[in-house]
């Protein structure tokens, strides 16, 4: 079949130079749309003036007439601006088989370039209407335009080799059929698996294609071996099962019936050490297991979630432009697909990733307990301080949805006045509290935000304090205490700070144990300005931050909120403890900063504790030597 390859993107991204190589390599022609403009097209756009819908139909047609041709005999390669999704539909129109590539760089980028360029009539200024009128082609493989040319080819040659494989999933609960249908419709072939359980999950997979249209033409099975053999020789499978068990019995199941070659991705949120178990396992056989971290929910699935990549990085190089196809993009319109490191490093990122979720929720729950119980606040106002937080620098996904929340009314009554106090986990929160322990890395955050959800449901030990030492019901308070809104938003931005700082504490301390040079802070953060959970205005100040440090502490944003905003720390802890209002996590920051501001801690008495009961040692303050002292304690 004649393939018409489009090569689309804003003037000065580099069309011509690339899809003349790329012609080149294909042994077809190369067209260059731009030579088939009009004349008065060409002296409007010299005189720096933007082409018009009208301007640009006939030139479309042109460009679409010689696609038609070309299709019906040999194929080409096209460069073409195609900004609209309807001129791009017009380009396809009755052409045997087309592919479009994205052509992504930034503005400044392009800028540069456009400078430079020579014996082009478009003049550099064009290039910000050329901007607003391009719709992103979400369907199209973008190509990242800061590599190499090298590299851009290959990634193309990867690209086509995958668009004409078929793609499988695996586990078709909400976030599998969320991902499969972001992936049908980015134009991916698919052959989707669920397993059969009698009364249970029966025909799921046959169910998802008869209920979503766009799954329609998805080859559906509840059975492992003809679904594996619809995949062809290119065995390409993305896996959404519940983490643990299920994953595992499924891929011992997978591994009999794969050949050398085939890439299992596990979007689930697994433990790095299974993964790597796994990843061993697989390897014996030339399977490559790549862990993902995927981030998101459901929407995020579906729309395009974050992803946190690790594995073997040539068979992540394969299947990359099926992932940074499907996830999210951010202000940068960079995709959210990032390649983390080797092993397990992925799912560990998205491990920390929870950690940091698991405080930036506990903070605003400690928030909404002071604004409505400290100043007397009900959910309706709540959610429009928290509305109107999200318009500055404290702006968050998860401030916004909590806003939503306390705006929601169920049968009459604020939604989450009706909703049970004991908070669940899952278990990433957990296990990096004990990667923290095991690397001696400080956790305070997320271990307090942790323990808080497993608070809430000790109901015993709820009721015997209740009993013995009194109860608290926050309807009875009638005397707010002596804080302010703004104390509270300036404690609101602290804190943050310092929960993400040990959340990317921990990355480092674990990137250096385990030997994963890869793993960047810059990478890491630039792949959750968008699509995950945690994205954030800090985010995105973190990840410009992080270019050029992987010290949180030494960005100057978090700077200057530590210092300006540790008074109003003290002053608001101070106050809440004085109205048992209970803030842990707010509480965790304060004790962790004080004890960091002493000079000297008490911790020289435990050394000498431990050394008088265990002969442990303990080094001299102020010696030359660092040599553990042993002291003879005698009493
Ligand atoms: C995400 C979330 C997601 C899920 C967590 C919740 O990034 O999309 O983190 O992975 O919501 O598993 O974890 P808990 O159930 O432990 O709160």
């Amino acid at each position: 079949m004649a393939t018409i390859y489009f090569l689309m993107g804003v003037a000065g991204v580099g069309k011509t130079t690339i899809g003349k190589i790329w012609a080149k390599q294909l042994n077809l022609p190369f067209i260059d749309a731009d030579d088939l403009h009009s004349d008065s097209n060409i002296e409007k756009m010299k005189r720096g003036i933007a082409l018009s819908d009208e301007d640009r139909w006939p030139w479309l047609t042109k460009v679409h007439s010689a696609a038609v041709a070309e299709g019906s005999t040999k194929g080409a390669v096209i460069a073409c601006s195609a900004l609209k999704a309807k001129y791009r539909a017009l380009l396809v129109g009755g052409l045997p088989e087309a592919y479009w590539f994205f052509l992504d760089a930034n503005k400044e980028t392009i800028q540069d370039r456009l400078k430079t360029r020579q014996h082009h009539y478009m003049p550099a200024s064009l290039l910000e209407s050329q901007l607003a009128t391009l719709e992103i082609p979400e369907e199209a493989i973008h190509i990242d335009t800061s590599l190499s040319l090298d590299e851009i080819i290959l990634f193309m040659q990867q690209s086509v080799a995958l668009r004409n494989a078929r793609i499988g999933v695996i586990g078709l609960g909400i976030m599998g059929t969320a991902i499969s249908r972001n992936m049908a419709e980015k134009g991916w072939q698919l052959s989707i698996y669920n397993r059969e359980v009698p009364d249970k999950e029966e025909s799921v997979a046959k169910h998802a294609t008869e209920v979503y249209p766009i799954l329609s033409t998805a080859l559906a099975f509840n059975e492992l071996t003809a679904f594996v053999k619809s995949l062809g020789k290119k065995q390409y499978i993305f896996m959404m099962l519940p983490a643990g068990e299920a994953t595992t019995m499924l891929i011992k199941a997978l591994m009999p019936l794969l050949s050398a070659g085939a890439i299992i991705i596990d979007g689930a949120n697994a433990f790095y050490k299974d993964t790597e178990m796994l990843q061993k396992q697989l390897a014996i056989k030339g399977i490559h297991l790549l862990g993902c971290g995927v981030s998101g929910g459901e929407k995020g699935a579906l729309k395009g979630p974050a992803m946190m990549v690790s594995g073997n990085k040539q068979a992540f190089e394969v299947v990359a432009p099926l992932l940074k196809c499907i996830a999210a993009r951010n202000g940068s319109g960079n995709s959210c697909c990032k390649y983390i490191g080797s092993e397990g490093s992925g799912h560990y990122v998205k491990m920390v990733h929870n950690a940091i979720e698991y405080g930036e929720m506990q903070l605003v729950a400690e928030i909404y307990s002071l604004l409505s119980i400290g100043l007397a606040l009900d959910d309706a106002s709540i959610a429009t301080i928290f509305k109107q937080w999200n318009e500055t620098d404290l702006e968050s996904y998860l401030l916004q949805i909590s806003g939503d929340i306390l705006a929601t009314k169920h049968n009459g009554a604020p939604i989450v006045s009706l909703i049970s106090d004991k908070a669940y986990a899952k278990g990433t929160g957990s296990w990096a509290t004990q990667e923290a322990a095991k690397l001696g890395v400080p956790s305070g955050m997320f271990t307090v935000a942790l323990n808080t959800r497993f608070l809430s449901g000790n109901l015993a030990v709820r009721e015997w304090v209740q009993q013995y030492i009194g109860v608290i019901n926050k309807n009875m308070n009638t005397s707010p205490i002596d804080i302010s809104l703004e104390l509270i938003e300036e404690v609101y931005k602290l804190v943050r700070i310092w929960n993400h700082q040990q959340g990317f504490a921990l990355i480092m301390a674990a990137a250096k144990e385990y030997g994963w040079p890869t793993v960047s802070l810059a990478t890491i953060t630039d792949g959750w300005r968008a699509g995950c959970i945690i994205r954030s205005t800090l985010m995105d100040i973190l990840a410009a931050g992080f270019t050029t440090t992987d010290n949180l502490l030494e960005i100057d944003y978090c700077k200057r909120v530590m210092k300006n905003n540790y008074s109003s720390l003290v002053k608001l802890a101070a106050n809440s403890m004085e109205a048992e209002i209970p803030i842990p996590i707010i509480s965790e920051a304060l004790q962790s900063i004080l004890q960091y501001k002493q000079k000297v801690l008490a911790t020289s008495l435990i050394q000498a504790q431990r050394d008088y009961f265990g002969a442990h040692g303990f080094k001299w303050k102020n010696k030359d030597t660092d040599n553990f002292q042993h002291h003879n304690w005698e009493f």
